[in-house]
């Protein structure tokens, strides 16, 4: 049986397109809800192999996407180095911050693969389960939007407190962004390891970064996991997101080596048909909030980008996530029209 997603991720595209979306399983599904009431911590809900590979499941059950995306969170990564993280209600994700020295000695790669390692038992069950034809998707938070969170100690608006370590001290941040090197390679090789089919680096807050910063904070480590990955599993696609990198999207596409590069609400598609799509696959970019609407306007533009991207690699995805109000029934109105489409 044949993946369309993954044969599409090595070049070779089919005559329907390939789709899921970002945050596929998550709050818009009542299904979803029912399971994540049953455990108070959202930690500890990606830590329960059970509950995550059902909640990865159902979504597939529902509209039959071609790609299936581990349930986990990108702040499994500093979990797993011994820093404290917690989700509050309503506020979204709390770190004990690690901006000093002391609070960098406290991280380790020491118990890595041990705190994080029902992550991998996840993707295992996954592997088993689903469907010979469903394409398994590993994924991990690149280092600079991880840094942000571990050094603000919550999400934060221009993330002003990891580029200003950034800036003032270099030798500190290099240091936590050197350890989020290696265990990102190895938590993303590891889930490869255990099944995934292919694997998506997520950099959500590469916007707005000085040339000479995007180089250091948002390629080299991107570039550097890439190939550290390629060593243990070449033949395993890698997608890269750089949400909202804008006009640095072709250098990132160049410099970093990926097989596919997810493309944000903004980029404009004959820019990205003209540009990108003759070097790498490409995936996005449909507006979730659109998805929320639904309706003719979600059914044209679903067809526009069906349509402008037709002439090379090509998977429909979002250009970010599903936001919690999203009706159900539009996705399914989405995947019904995505999979009536023909190249
Ligand atoms: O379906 C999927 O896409 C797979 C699972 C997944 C989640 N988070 C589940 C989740 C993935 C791939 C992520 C990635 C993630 N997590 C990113 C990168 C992508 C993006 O959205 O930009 C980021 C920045 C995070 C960090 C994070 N996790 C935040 C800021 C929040 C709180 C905001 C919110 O939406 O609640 C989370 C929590 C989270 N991660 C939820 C889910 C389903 C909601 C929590 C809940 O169910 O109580």
């Amino acid at each position: 049986m044949t993946k369309l997603l993954l044969e599409t991720l090595k070049g070779n595209p089919g005559d329907r397109v390939p789709f899921w979306f970002m945050r596929q399983a998550g709050r818009y599904l009542p299904e979803y809800l029912e399971v994540r009431a049953t455990t108070n911590s959202f930690m500890e809900f990606c830590y329960s192999p059970d509950k995550a590979a059902e909640v990865t499941l159902q979504p597939i059950r529902r509209y039959g996407m071609d790609g299936a995306i581990l349930f986990a969170d990108i702040l499994v990564a500093p979990d797993g180095l011994g820093q404290k993280v917690w989700f509050e209600k309503g506020h979204g994700p709390k770190l004990e911050p690690v901006n000093d020295e002391a609070s960098y000695a406290k991280l380790s790669m020491g118990a890595f693969h041990d705190r994080v390692g029902n992550v991998y038992e996840t993707v295992r069950r996954l592997k088993a389960e689903l469907p010979a034809e469903v394409t398994l998707l590993g994924f991990a938070g690149a280092p600079w939007t991880v840094a942000t969170y571990m050094i603000a100690g919550q999400g934060s608006k221009d993330h002003a407190a990891a580029r200003q370590l950034g800036y003032g001290n270099p030798e500190l941040f290099g240091k936590i962004m050197d350890m989020l090197v290696d265990a990102t390679s190895e938590y993303l090789i590891a889930q490869i390891d255990a099944g995934a089919d292919a694997v998506q680096i997520f950099d959500s807050w590469s916007a707005a970064i000085p040339e000479t910063m995007f180089e250091r904070w948002v390629i080299e480590p991107t570039k550097e996991i890439v190939s550290r990955i390629r060593a243990k599993h070449a033949e395993t696609p890698i997608i890269g997101f750089p949400r909202l990198a804008g006009a640095a999207l072709p250098t990132f596409v160049d410099a970093v080596g990926i097989d596919c590069v997810g493309l944000d609400t903004g980029v404009p598609l004959d820019w990205a048909a003209r540009e990108i799509q003759p070097k790498v696959c490409v995936q996005g970019n449909m507006d979730p909030h659109l998805v929320v609407s639904g309706g003719d306007l979600m059914v044209s533009e679903a067809n526009r980008i069906l349509e402008q991207l037709r002439g090379g690699a090509h998977i429909f995805n979002l250009g970010h996530g599903f936001v919690p109000e999203t009706p159900p029934e539009n996705v399914a109105l989405l995947s019904d029209t995505i999979k009536a489409f023909r190249r």
